[in-house]
């Protein structure tokens, strides 16, 4: 069974997204080498609207993408349904013997994919923002956590924390 893992940066107050970009911009150089290191060689499963907030696929990984609608780009794989996209990015594991796969957001795919996760993998900003995106909330006594770094860019303060499902 792969190891399905959420990774998102959120705010203080659980803040994800606002008119299609998170928040903070593209300001936090660093966490998004964290997010690159993570999961580069690994299939990503994102929704249509945080598809339309990338400059483009991101390399070396799948790019799954969840629509009901049509993307004009060979690198999308796109399916209409969770469940499809899901069956596709176990075949992809299996087919390359790889055992993780991330949940890349946004907001709605989060909140339908969170107890399927096994693992978030959260950049917890120390900020809040406004916001029209959130990520879902969510019972901390399910999971273990530990905090991997804390760092200070650009004016913010923001802890990579992972964490992990307790058996069920
Ligand atoms: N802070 C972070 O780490 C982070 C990470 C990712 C995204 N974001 C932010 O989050 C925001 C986007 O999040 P969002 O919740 O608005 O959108 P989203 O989850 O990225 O995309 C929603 C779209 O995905 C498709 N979709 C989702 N669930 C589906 C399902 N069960 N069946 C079929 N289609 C489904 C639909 O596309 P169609 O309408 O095409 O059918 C839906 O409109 C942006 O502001 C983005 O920058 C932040």
């Amino acid at each position: 069974m792969t190891r399905l893992i959420e990774i998102a940066a959120v705010g203080s107050r659980g803040e994800l997204g606002l008119n299609g970009d998170m928040p903070w911009g593209r300001s936090l150089k660093q966490d998004l080498k964290f997010f690159k290191e993570q999961t580069k060689g690994h299939p990503v499963l994102m929704g249509r609207k945080t598809w339309q907030s990338l400059p483009g696929a991101l390399p070396g990984r799948a790019n799954i993408v969840i629509t009901r609608g049509v993307i004009d780009n060979p690198k999308a794989l796109t399916y209409p349904t969770l469940e499809e996209g899901l069956a596709a990015l176990e075949k992809i594991e299996e087919e390359s013997g790889n055992d993780k796969a991330f949940i890349i957001g946004g907001g709605s795919v989060y909140a339908a994919m969170i107890d399927k996760c096994d693992e978030l993998l959260l950049t917890e900003i120390e900020s809040t923002f406004d916001a029209d995106t959130w990520f879902p909330e969510f019972n901390h006594d399910d999971f273990e956590r530990t905090v991997l770094d804390t760092i200070e860019e650009n004016g913010f303060t923001y802890s990579h924390v992972r964490y992990v499902r307790k058996p069920r």
